[in-house]
């Protein structure tokens, strides 16, 4: 067993409009992870996001699924301790369960020795968190498309257009996954069902090779607008921000709004701006009380490095 695992774990966007539950984005925005084994039982410590309010104890998103990844792998770990240095905000739709079940799935291979199996940590993580959307993108990196067969959990992972990029604007007031989804509707149109699969097909092409159609192709009717009564400034600069042409969306059950788009950097100008691609200059600054975070995407998903001391 090594002495020591570190993870590094991305921030995600899941939804991405019209891809509910289905696309995920790996943000250049991480979660680290220092797991060292010893004695039984855990201690836990967490600087950053979620410092003075997650539990400390098995109970520990992360610790939970450390022990699910070492029970899979039938590889016996009694006791560790864990420490999070955290920067993806929680409760906002950036994905901060999803990076806590995936680093610790990935730090429970790290202690048993064996190369990380992204595949299998999709449908290890799904089984925790209850939707393969985040969970997709913290394990693959880069533009996700997630499903599920029968109950399990699977997703393929594509390229983004050289160059995509994403300003997240996250508000202050925090939006738990499980009251935005009770919003949802049981029943929705056939007309607004046959937009957003239009949609969705559109967005691949969009996010892979076509950034020019990311504004249409980012157009949603299945769930953002019923979220509105918890979240209506989200939506209010949801529509501020598609009414001056950017591609602007809830990011996963929000309330955090992200903007997608590609960088020119040959259109930037000489001076003070220069070297900050255009896209992020064409972007408006964050309104009072929010937190504006400009992002590129994470190519691999979660990483592990073991450490030996000789
Ligand atoms: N790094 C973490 N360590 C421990 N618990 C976490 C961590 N990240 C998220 N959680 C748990 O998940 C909750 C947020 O999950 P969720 O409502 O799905 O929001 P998000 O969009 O940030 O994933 C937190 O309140 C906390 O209980
Ligand atoms: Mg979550």
């Amino acid at each position: 067993m090594p002495d020591q695992v570190r993870v590094r774990v991305p921030a995600t966007s899941a939804n991405l409009g019209p891809g509910f539950d289905t696309f995920g984005l790996a943000l250049t925005l991480y979660d680290d992870l220092v797991v060292t084994p010893a004695g039984s039982g855990v201690t836990v410590e967490v600087t950053g996001s979620g410092e003075g309010e997650v539990p400390l104890d098995e109970s520990h998103l992360v610790v939970r699924s450390i022990r699910a990844g070492l029970e899979a792998l039938g590889v016996p770990v009694p006791g560790f301790t864990l420490r999070c240095e955290n920067r993806i905000p929680h409760g906002r739709g950036l994905g901060s369960s999803s990076a806590a079940i995936v680093g610790g799935l990935a730090a429970a291979y790290g202690l048993a020795g064996v190369p990380v199996d992204r595949d299998r940590i999709v449908v290890l993580a799904n089984e925790i968190e209850g939707h393969p959307d985040n969970v997709a993108a913290a394990a693959l990196g880069g533009f996700t498309i997630a499903w599920t067969e029968g109950d399990v959990g699977r997703a393929i992972r594509l390229d983004p257009v050289d160059g995509l990029a994403a300003v997240a604007y996250v508000p202050d007031n925090r939006v738990l996954t499980k009251e935005a989804r009770g919003l949802l509707p049981g029943v929705v149109s056939h007309i607004d069902a046959s937009a957003n699969a239009g949609k969705a097909a559109l967005l691949v092409a969009a996010m892979t090779t076509r950034p020019e159609l990311l504004l249409i192709a980012t157009e949603d009717r299945l769930h953002q607008e019923y979220r509105e009564p918890a979240m209506p400034e989200s939506l209010a600069l949801v529509h501020k921000l598609r009414g001056s042409g950017l591609a602007a969306i809830v990011s996963g059950a929000g309330p955090t709004v992200a903007v997608l788009g590609r960088p020119d950097e040959t259109s930037a100008p000489a001076g003070k701006a220069a070297g900050q691609p255009a896209f992020f200059r064409g972007t408006p600054d964050a309104p009072d009380g929010w937190t504006r975070y400009d992002l590129g995407i994470d190519p691999v998903g979660v990483q592990v490095w073991s450490m030996e001391s000789g």
